[in-house]
């Protein structure tokens, strides 16, 4: 099931007020890896901020966004010159047809089971064709971001008719200083101008490290070719980077597992 926050058309309609394109680093990243590509599936795609700036920028070839959430699909089919479909990498089969797949804004997070990675991870090798590429990226656990998830790190911003409105999150495990057990789950509460809660919705996100990405990606027979650390470029330091941003390819191999 997917987190309110997404399948709300209120709430999807906040979604690129609170993380508008000039704060986010990873669109500007993905922008040109995107153009480049003749045919690009997004999962995950939200609102449809990357695909809308790559029409935009002049991309002409295939452009596809799949996302199972009802209010953010809402958002991204006010435009009709991108192909939006509703679903998951369990409810498609693409075969062969996209030289990149991108997973932006830390979608990839949302796989949490064992099983939804492997079966997600089954169908992007599928999809891609050849030499194709998958590109996404997931927060490196070491780097410890659900701890800044405090109502003191809150963000404003304004409704579409000028009403202020407050975001905020509240990790409900790990407790704190507690050590991570693979996901973080933790609520976001949307607050009117009198402070009063009016939604609140639910998340739980999975925190791989490194090697235990690079397992799931040789199972399926996807191959690292590139990682970065940050937007910047820089490069993946285990210790320190924010980020884990994975360019990888259909290995040579048939996945290892059916
Ligand atoms: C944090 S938003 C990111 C949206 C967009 N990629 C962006 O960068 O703005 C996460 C998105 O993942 C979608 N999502 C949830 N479960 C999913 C799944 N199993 N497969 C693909 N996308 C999923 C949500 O509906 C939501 O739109």
């Amino acid at each position: 099931m997917v987190d309110h926050q997404f399948a709300d058309a209120g709430l999807a309609a906040l979604y690129d007020r609170f993380h508008p394109w000039e704060s986010r680093g990873d669109v500007s990243f993905y922008l040109p890896h995107v153009l480049a590509a003749r045919s690009v599936l997004d999962i995950g795609c939200g609102t449809g901020l990357l695909l809308h700036r790559a029409r935009d920028a002049g991309h002409t070839g295939r452009l596809c966004g799949l996302d199972p959430a009802t209010g953010m699909l809402e958002r991204a089919r006010r435009r009709s010159d991108v192909e939006w479909v509703q679903g998951d990498l369990e409810t498609v089969d693409w075969r062969g047809e996209f030289e990149l797949a991108v997973m932006t804004g830390h979608a990839f997070q949302v796989l949490v089971a064992d099983e939804q990675l492997r079966a997600a991870l089954a169908a992007v090798r599928q999809l891609l064709t050849e030499d194709g590429r998958f590109a996404f990226e997931t927060r490196n656990p070491a780097a410890r971001a659900w701890e800044r998830w405090t109502p003191e790190n809150s963000s404003t911003t304004r409704a579409a008719d000028g009403t202020p409105v407050r975001m905020e999150h509240r990790v409900l495990s790990p407790a704190p200083g507690e050590p991570l057990d693979r996901t973080v789950t933790f609520s976001t509460t949307f607050s009117g101008p009198d402070g009063r809660a009016e939604e609140r919705s639910r998340s739980t996100l999975r925190f791989l490290d490194a090697p235990e990405l690079d397992a799931f990606l040789a199972e399926a027979g996807l191959e690292v070719v590139e990682r970065f650390g940050d937007w910047d470029g820089s490069p993946f330091d285990p210790e320190h980077s924010p980020e884990i941003i994975v360019f990888a390819r259909r290995g040579e191999r048939a996945p290892s597992r059916p």
